[in-house]
């Protein structure tokens, strides 16, 4: 006879739980709520990179693509950064294809980390970054980013710089406050990593998505700094495809070889029509240079339709998040009033306490403003009601 046996694996992310996002955008669709939570378009992408994806599907490009991706689509990237920031990465060494950013940061961040190494987070912090640190038996870091501004106290993280650092990972433009890093953010960097043995993991997937003429300062245009980073992208966001979880990873040569081992072990390649299909679209810039336009004018619009409310907010700088601030409405946790907004109102957010270790409360929501004009207006109106 076989005696069942219960036992319990113990977790080793004890503290993970069901995230907030699927949390609010259940909620959204239960109650047929706006969904501005999670951050993914709510448009389509463009009907020539289906018809080129269509095509690669249809002529026989569907078995495994090489390990480090396509060279068309390595080459490809290797010549926008090239045009973009000045900077040659080898298409056949520096350059890989990942599935998503996700898997380009968890790669990177395994790369670096050994049990009781350091790494230093920003925070509020995108959720992947502290679960891959802490499988790799590393210990989070944190410094806190505050608002109205989210600017980094560069004294704090020296301070927090010791000799068991080994990892700083930077995200510009940032979600979730939308922050863009200026020079000056790359120069105190460079000064602190310099003579040390830190190197650093820059999650740039909103690179194209930054506003009022600022500049996307992509850690790789700083000698300093581009010698020891593992810059992770993806073209979900700049292309409006999330659900086809592709990105990249550029890296110098000697991470790229680190990086690639672990890659080869976490999903070896990357769907191949696609890479082939992205290859071609990359060919016309016209495809990423308009989109700060096209999301600047959405922040716009999502904008004025709040400015009979009562929220208050700073127009965001970078990304398609927009935080406001709802301290002069109510005094609630911004948990509580996001699940209210939701069901009440009928406009989905996120709470930014969320995305700080400690639940840092100040009273601030975050909006995805990457859906279509009327869904923003209708958003907005129903936000004025409160
Ligand atoms: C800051 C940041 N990094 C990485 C990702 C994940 O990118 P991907 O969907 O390509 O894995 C996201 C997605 O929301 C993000 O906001």
């Amino acid at each position: 006879m076989n005696v069942a046996t219960s036992r319990t694996l113990p977790s080793k992310l004890p503290w993970v739980g069901t995230t907030i996002f699927t949390v609010m955008s259940k909620l959204a669709t239960d109650t047929g709520a706006i969904n501005l939570s999670q951050g993914f378009p709510g448009f389509d992408c463009s009907p020539e990179l289906v018809a080129l994806v269509e095509k690669y599907l249809k002529t026989g490009f569907n078995q495994y693509a090489p390990m480090t991706g396509v060279p068309a689509l390595r080459e490809a990237l290797a010549q926008k950064t090239e045009q973009l920031y000045g900077v040659s990465y080898h298409p056949e060494t520096e350059v890989t294809v990942t599935s998503g950013a996700t898997e380009a940061l968890f790669a990177a961040i395994t790369a670096v980390i050994r049990p009781g190494d350091e790494a230093i987070v920003f925070e509020p912090a995108y959720d992947s970054y502290v679960p891959a640190i802490e499988l790799n038996g590393g210990i989070p870091v944190f410094v806190t980013l505050t608002p109205p501004t989210y600017g980094i106290d560069w004294d704090d993280v020296r301070g927090k710089i010791t000799d068991k650092t080994r990892l700083i990972i930077v995200n510009t433009p940032h979600n979730p406050t939308g922050r863009v890093w200026t020079a000056d953010d790359l120069e105190q960097l460079a000064a602190l990593v310099q003579h040390r043995d830190i190197w650093i993991v820059s999650d740039e997937v909103y690179e194209h998505i930054r506003f009022d003429g600022r500049p996307h300062r992509s850690l790789v245009t700083h000698p300093v700094l581009q010698e020891r980073t593992f810059v992770c992208g993806s073209f979900g966001k700049t292309f409006h495809v999330t659900g086809w979880k592709i990105g990249y990873c550029l890296a110098p040569k000697e991470l790229s070889v680190e990086f690639r081992k672990i890659h080869q072990y976490l999903t070896f390649s990357t769907v191949t029509p696609i890479q082939y299909a992205l290859a071609d679209y990359l060919k016309n810039p016209e495809h990423y240079k308009t989109l700060p336009d096209f999301y600047e004018r959405k922040r716009d619009l999502f904008l004025d339709s709040l400015r009979g409310s009562r929220f208050q907010f700073q127009p965001t700088e970078g990304s398609f998040f927009q935080t406001v601030s709802y301290q002069a409405i109510t005094d609630e946790p911004d948990y509580d009033l996001a699940i209210r907004l939701t069901k009440e109102i009928g406009v989905a957010s996120i709470p930014v306490s969320v995305f700080y270790r400690q639940k840092n409360d100040y009273n601030i929501l975050r909006f995805c403003f990457a859906k279509d004009d009327d869904v923003l207006r209708e958003a907005g109106e129903r936000l004025c009601r409160l």
